[in-house]
């Protein structure tokens, strides 16, 4: 079956890498889209369970072209949508449609087109069913997106339904600056770390801990999905057997304990706490060293340093971005044994620790221009 895989913007060559790996395909990049691979029902269980970086797992349920709302009406209203939506369990199913591309030379907007093919599903299933779906903005239970390219639209269907970065290893926070799981574990695949196993893993701004415990979960090829529900789809039969036998064998596999230590310091004793608890929660504890020290008194001898500094915008004023950063190239350079350093920053300070950057992505997190820098430090 053919599959779209979407990972936040800017991760995308790390996840087609990291799909290589998983499946040992290569899957096609669309402009400005999702990757494109076509798999069997164990590879798809190996993406949906085993992937540190894809956001959302999307099947295709239908691909036309319409220039009209008319047109797209008639071809959402002709999807068999009672295949895919369950009226048995709990109640009906409740929905939310999200659409991106364009829809230039259409006579109608994206957004336009959102309300009518909401309409069109609506009136299908209550024509077959006689009762209709509920819209749910925030918590549906099934997730449909639509991409549109001028006159050619295909929707499809989240066989995900929670975004896979959501590990469900961390509590809600509210007013602070968490690090997404999948660029997390995108700055450890950056680091190189689960190739040159350094001596040890540093993050001396650790807060939640995020980047950490996808690193221990990683190197002791914990899979990522080890939380989350079971995905059940009746039009893929077999699915959740084969997903809890793919869990299972990945589960089997993993390390006992990480191979390398791992270091979190922070400031905040308030996200130490939390740190200690998300990392209990998926069972990576004992990997973790956590210190309640600032950067400026930490210790930080050989190995690499993964770590996500505070700047002014996301978490109020604590410092001063600039002097921070020339504070920690200085550090990095003069007082440690580093061999390499990876910090997500924004994008214009990606030179502000006064070093050559070696490798970068850049990615916007809301408004923000983000940049994942790794500076080799080997002397
Ligand atoms: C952007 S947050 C890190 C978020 C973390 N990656 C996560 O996913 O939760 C930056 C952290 O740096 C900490 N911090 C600020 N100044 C510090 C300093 N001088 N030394 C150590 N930690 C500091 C803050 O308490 C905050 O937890």
């Amino acid at each position: 079956m053919k599959i779209l895989i979407t990972t936040s913007p800017g991760l995308e060559q790390e996840l087609q890498k990291e799909l290589l790996e998983l499946c040992g395909k290569t899957a096609s990049f669309r402009p400005q889209g999702p990757l494109e691979l076509e798999v069997d029902i164990n590879e798809l269980c190996l993406i949906l369970a085993g992937s540190f970086l894809a956001s959302r797992v999307l099947y295709p349920v239908a691909e036309f072209h319409a220039w009209e709302e008319e047109v797209l009406f008639k071809e959402i209203y002709a999807i068999d949508w009672q295949n895919f939506f369950d009226k048995s369990y709990k109640g009906m199913d409740t929905f939310r449609i999200d659409a991106h591309g364009r829809t230039g030379g259409c006579d109608y907007t994206v957004q336009q087109a959102l309300l009518k093919s909401k309409d069109a599903l609506v009136d299908k299933l209550r024509d077959q069913w006689g009762e209709r779906p509920d819209v749910d903005k925030e918590n549906p239970s099934q997730h449909i997106e639509m991409f549109f390219s001028d006159g050619k639209v295909e929707v499809s269907l989240d066989l995900s339904k929670e975004p896979l970065h959501r590990r469900g290893y961390r509590a809600q926070l509210i007013g602070e600056a968490p690090l997404r799981e999948s660029r997390a574990a995108c700055m450890v695949r950056m680091s190189e770390a689960l190739l040159t196993m350094p001596a040890k893993i540093y993050d001396p701004f650790c807060g939640g801990g995020t980047i950490l415990i996808e690193a221990a979960m990683m190197l002791r090829k914990i899979p990522p999905a080890l939380l989350r529900a079971v995905p059940n789809w009746k039009f893929i039969p077999g699915l959740a057997d084969s997903y809890r036998k793919t869990v299972a064998d990945l589960k089997a596999r993993a390390l006992p304990s990480s191979p390398i230590p791992l270091l979190g310091s922070d400031i905040s004793k308030g996200a130490l706490i939390r740190s200690r608890a998300a990392a209990e929660r998926v069972g990576v504890k004992t990997d973790i060293i956590l210190e309640h020290k600032s950067f400026q008194d930490q210790e930080i001898g050989e190995g690499v340093m993964i770590s996500n500094p505070p700047f002014g915008e996301r978490l109020g004023d604590e410092l001063d971005a600039q002097l921070l950063l020339s504070e920690i190239g200085k550090k990095a350079k003069f007082k440690t044994q580093l061999s390499s350093m990876t910090l997500l920053l924004p994008t214009e300070y990606e030179t502000a620790a006064g070093l050559r950057p070696t490798r970068k992505l850049r990615w916007k997190a809301g408004p923000l221009a983000l940049s994942a820098v790794k500076y080799d430090l080997r002397r």
